[in-house]
């Protein structure tokens, strides 16, 4: 490919956002509604937005917080529970308030307390949401204590081949995919299972994390594996294969809660994701499969249109973006890629 040092992309979507609430989600959201169009909003606040009501009163508060002249649109997700209320969930579907239902296994990853322990008990669940069209987005790895952090989401591929087999025409998503089996799995289904990847699992591998020191920055969930496997996602991602597509997973945590003996799980990129991506992509000469991968693919995945404005990327000196975000309760920081970056995204605002 010749090397363009201009290009236009439709404005990206992030169909995996965490964007918290209150005085963090103030501070956060422009980072993400500067540069996509959309996201997909994920509901494991503490309480859960388990209820169509909820998930209405929380775009409510998202649109609020939103700075006068930018443009987004949240596309709010339920939190699977044992005990939802499924009629509710229909109707938060018919109403277009919910654009997906999370299934977190109770236990795997941040506020996740209140979410499936036996998947057994949401056949039902699965059942109205293949039925009424609402796509199914899942956090793929198993709680199990007994099974080592690094083979959960291997673990946990059973079960999504299983919940395949008896809902052939439930639309999944395999979240943050972060091992070569997922990337595989995801290849030999039919068009209706998709994978989302974030933009920090093509950068880290499990050294990142732990060799030279800790590093809480590069801890999240699922955690970075061995760099064959990053190489897959990364592989996967640049293809330009319509079953993947971005998810950022970006999830602000303030940094006192991370730089802690007992830290938490999440990577924040939402502030650099599109030049990282950029860059990622170039370095592995795919530039032509970026849009692919941030606007195309999960648009059509999630039967919506692609947006039809674009964001502009330049090629120049290093990009400047801070190493913070600054909130009242705190800072929360800016995922280091540990590469210079080199693509500038034009904002509107
Ligand atoms: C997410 C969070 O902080 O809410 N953390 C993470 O490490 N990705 C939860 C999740 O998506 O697992
Ligand atoms: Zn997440």
């Amino acid at each position: 490919m010749t090397f363009q040092n201009r290009m236009k992309i439709p404005r990206p979507d992030d169909m995996h956002l965490h964007l918290r609430d209150g005085e963090v989600l103030k501070a956060v959201l422009p980072e993400s509604a500067r540069h996509f169009a959309r996201a997909i909003i994920m509901p494991n606040l503490q309480p859960p937005i388990a209820t169509g009501a909820q998930a209405a009163a929380y775009r409510d508060q998202i649109m609020a917080a939103l700075p006068k002249g930018m443009e987004f649109t949240p596309l709010m997700t339920l939190y699977m529970t044992e005990d939802m209320d499924v009629e509710d969930m229909a109707a938060a579907c018919h109403g277009g308030i919910i654009s997906a239902v999370k299934l977190y296994p109770a236990g795997a990853t941040t506020n996740s307390a209140s979410g499936v322990r036996n998947i057994d008990n949401v056949q039902h669940v699965f059942e109205k949401m293949e039925e009424i069209g609402l796509p199914l987005c899942i956090h793929g790895e198993v709680a199990d204590p007994g099974v080592d952090i690094f083979d959960r989401e291997k673990e946990f591929l059973e079960k999504v081949r299983r919940i395949r087999l008896a809902f052939p025409n439930l639309k999944t998503v395999l979240e943050h995919i972060t091992t070569s089996e997922s990337v595989e799995f995801v290849k030999e289904q039919d068009s209706g299972m998709a994978a989302t990847i974030t933009t920090h699992h093509m950068v880290l591998n499990r050294n990142h994390i732990l060799a030279g020191g800790i590093r809480p920055h590069y801890y999240c969930l699922p955690v970075a594996k061995r760099e064959h496997h990053r190489k897959a996602v990364l592989k996967a991602a640049v293809s330009g294969h319509p079953s993947f597509f971005l998810g950022t997973d970006s999830a602000p945590h303030i940094d006192s809660r991370k730089e802690s003996p007992c830290g938490c799980a999440g990577c924040f990129t939402a502030t650099n994701t599109i030049s990282i991506l950029a860059e990622i992509f170039q370095r592995e000469n795919a530039l032509d499969n970026l849009a692919d991968f941030t606007s195309r693919n999960g648009a059509n995945f999630y039967g919506l249109p692609v947006s039809d404005s674009t964001l502009e990327l330049s090629h120049g000196a290093p990009v400047d973006y801070p190493e913070k975000i600054h909130t009242s309760e705190g800072s929360v920081t800016v995922f280091d890629p540990m590469m210079p970056l080199h693509w500038h995204v034009e904002t509107r605002n």
